[in-house]
């Protein structure tokens, strides 16, 4: 299991680096990330939230898509934009909606480096957004207008301390 690194780690504000090499560390990153996203009950985790700078997410929803997601690109992005409540492993407790165009196709590589594209809407153009964030360094919580995102820090930080007095 990996440990998730969370708000206020210099990691999650950085981009990350292409990945170069389609090995077995790489395929044993992976595996560790799915191990780790399923004990987390989260849908997607970018390599960055488990302190790997790496130009790489996963996506696992439940009855939905699994996948793995290496140095990928937006290619096109729908006109419409919808709120969708999101929440991030880096940041636990706390959701907002955060509004994004609806659909989007990405451009990726699979695990052995073999590009693919895909067309997404709904549940999983949203993680595949979110997680994409992730690789530059931005967060859900940048998405929101100010008012809701002091809102959003504030309930975070309440929570992170009634989580330490409970240690
Ligand atoms: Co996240």
């Amino acid at each position: 299991m990996l440990e998730i690194v969370t708000l206020g780690e210099d990691i999650l504000r950085r981009r990350a680096e292409p990945v170069k090499v389609f090995d077995g560390a790489l395929k044993l990153l992976v595996d560790d990330m799915f191990d780790t996203l399923s004990h987390e009950r989260g849908i997607g985790l970018a390599a960055p939230q488990v302190g790997v700078s790496l130009r790489l997410f996963i996506v696992h929803i439940e009855g939905g898509e699994k996948g793995v997601f290496i140095n990928p690109e937006i290619v096109e992005t729908s006109m419409e934009q919808v709120p969708y409540e999101e929440g991030c492993l880096s940041i636990p407790g706390v959701w907002h909606d955060v509004v994004r165009p609806r659909g989007i196709t990405m451009q990726a590589q699979d695990i052995t480096g073999k590009p693919f594209t895909v067309k997404a809407e709904g549940t999983f153009a949203r993680v595949l957004q979110h997680e994409y964030d992730h690789l530059n360094g931005t967060l859900f919580i940048d998405r929101l207008g100010e008012q809701d995102r002091e809102k959003v820090l504030e309930a975070y930080q309440r929570k992170q301390k009634r989580q330490k007095r409970a240690r």
